[in-house]
């Protein structure tokens, strides 16, 4: 590190790109409003009252041609929302040439990527820079899988199953556990590397339950940066802990929990200089919003009633409500979705805090099988506040036996999950049950990461099945009364 280790050091190339962005962004203050440069000689992550800061972009809209012109009588009754569903058709239009014309081999991988990227190709909405910026695996393009009662297609006896679990007609799962490094982590740390990258960042650093690590590790060795991640020193899941270290990031495990290792990042960045990758950084956010321009892009632009996710640090919360708003600002959808945040109940804050009126903040000491999610002081606590008060959501929370009884549907099913997001399902079936959800509203529910991640909690372990010698007599006795031929 140099004499003053908190300085960027961008790049002199950088610095036009930087001066524009600079011109079209700020960061307001969730708490108090205070508004401040986009991008500044030091990182900031928080306003000065202490409140967590949100990108505000001025958003250039794609007008490819001009709206049709109306004359004479017509041209008096031109209201703001025909205005509005034309944009909104121009956007359409933009994003579907995106996905429709990058090719799956491309050749000239630069030149592709950001069309190819599942966040990139909303670049307009996440992050306006130039192309040539962009640092991308590329990530996004996670499947959509229709598991309903009713829209569940042909072929899917198994998917059906979970679509019978939670009672729903029209159910569907977007599977961000596809992404690269296994969670929809890496469609945040795909912007927050950018930005790491533009500002001449020279390391870059996390707390993390362990997927926000495996991902940061991975961008950073991308991108060749020196990295490292601070772990709760217990419950970190072993597939995300060999990410890590398979990933060269120089990994802290520390005594005490995430919240203490969260509360101990912000400081190590503040004094040694290093550039904070968690969602606390606000371009974190703006790249997860894409999950929710994806799903809204992969139905169509036809939003669901209802979006349900599992809820931790509240980053994701955050991010696909902020999409969900931006969609609906610029005519990309005609109605918001409200939004489910769902909770383990051994780490519910946030369910708390909603159920007394969100009049006060809950802290809790966090306890959950569900590693992703025991977080007991989220960070992004009002900005997911806003979320669920703008989209008419609710916050529920759900016990440990109905998020492993959930997950063990998801796994049979053949789609699998992590632990934390079946969460989703577990929170969508109880607000089903509870007359919350209705059961013939559209659904979408977020399963975050990937099966493999975790592969010892709810996962039946092959200790349990004896080897057999190798011969046909002995397949039949080892079948008997399993599966009936
Ligand atoms: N699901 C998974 C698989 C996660 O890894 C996380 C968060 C969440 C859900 C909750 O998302 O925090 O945005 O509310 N994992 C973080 C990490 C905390 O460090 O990997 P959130």
């Amino acid at each position: 590190m140099g004499e003053n280790p908190t300085d960027l050091q961008p790049d002199q190339s950088n610095s036009s790109a930087l001066k524009k962005l600079t011109s079209v962004i700020a960061l307001r203050c969730v708490e108090c409003s205070s508004l401040y440069p986009g991008v500044g000689d030091q990182p900031r992550y928080r306003c000065d009252c202490g409140g967590v800061l949100d990108v505000e972009t001025k958003i250039h809209h794609p007008m490819q041609q001009e709206p049709p012109l109306q004359v004479g009588f017509e041209a008096l009754t031109t209201s703001e929302s025909d205005v509005k569903s034309f944009a909104g058709a121009n956007w359409r239009q933009l994003f579907e040439e995106r996905a429709s014309l990058s090719p799956n081999w491309p050749v000239n991988v630069d030149a592709q990527l950001p069309n190819r990227s599942g966040v990139w190709r909303y670049r307009e909405l996440i992050l306006p820079i130039p192309e040539q910026y962009i640092v991308s695996r590329p990530e996004g393009n996670t499947g959509l899988y229709p598991v309903g009662r009713e829209n569940c297609g042909n072929h899917r006896a198994g998917h059906r199953q979970i679509g019978h679990y939670v009672e729903l007609d029209h159910l569907f799962l977007k599977h961000e556990g596809e992404n690269p490094t296994g969670s929809f982590k890496d469609r945040g740390m795909t912007v927050g590397i950018t930005m790491a990258n533009l500002l001449g960042a020279r390391a870059v650093a996390c707390a993390s339950t362990g997927n926000t690590s495996a991902s940061l590790a991975s961008y950073a060795a991308q991108l060749g940066l020196p990295c490292i991640v601070f772990l709760p020193s217990t419950n970190v899941a072993g597939g995300k802990l060999a990410q890590s270290l398979a990933y060269g990031a120089t990994t802290v495990q520390i005594q005490g929990d995430f919240d203490d290792a969260m509360r101990l990042v912000e400081q190590v960045c503040k004094e040694l200089g290093i550039y904070l990758l968690n969602s606390l950084n606000p371009f974190r956010i703006e790249g997860q919003k894409a999950i929710g321009f994806e799903l809204l892009q992969q139905l169509d632009w036809e939003a669901p009633d209802w979006l349900v996710l599992p809820a931790g640090n509240l980053g994701n919360t955050s991010a696909i409500g902020k999409a969900f708003r931006q969609a609906y600002q610029v005519g990309l959808i005609t109605h918001m979705p409200r939004v489910a945040a769902i909770q383990a109940s051994g780490a519910n804050p946030f369910f708390r805090s909603f159920m007394g009126g969100f009049s006060y903040r809950e802290h809790v000491k966090a306890q959950t099988i569900a590693t992703a999610i025991k977080i007991g002081d989220p960070v992004s606590f009002s900005r997911a506040r806003q979320v669920i008060e703008e989209s008419n959501g609710v916050v529920e929370e759900v016990t440990d036996e109905e998020i492993l009884a959930a997950k063990t549907v998801i796994d049979r099913s053949g789609i699998g999950c992590e632990p934390a997001s079946a969460a989703t399902l577990a929170g969508a079936r109880k607000l089903v049950e509870h007359g919350i959800i209705k059961r013939e509203e559209r659904v979408v529910g977020i399963l975050t990461g990937n099966l493999l991640k975790d592969s010892q909690t709810g996962i039946p372990q092959l200790k349990q099945c004896d080897a057999i010698k190798a011969s046909i007599e002995a397949v039949r006795r080892a079948l008997a009364n399993k599966i009936s031929l």
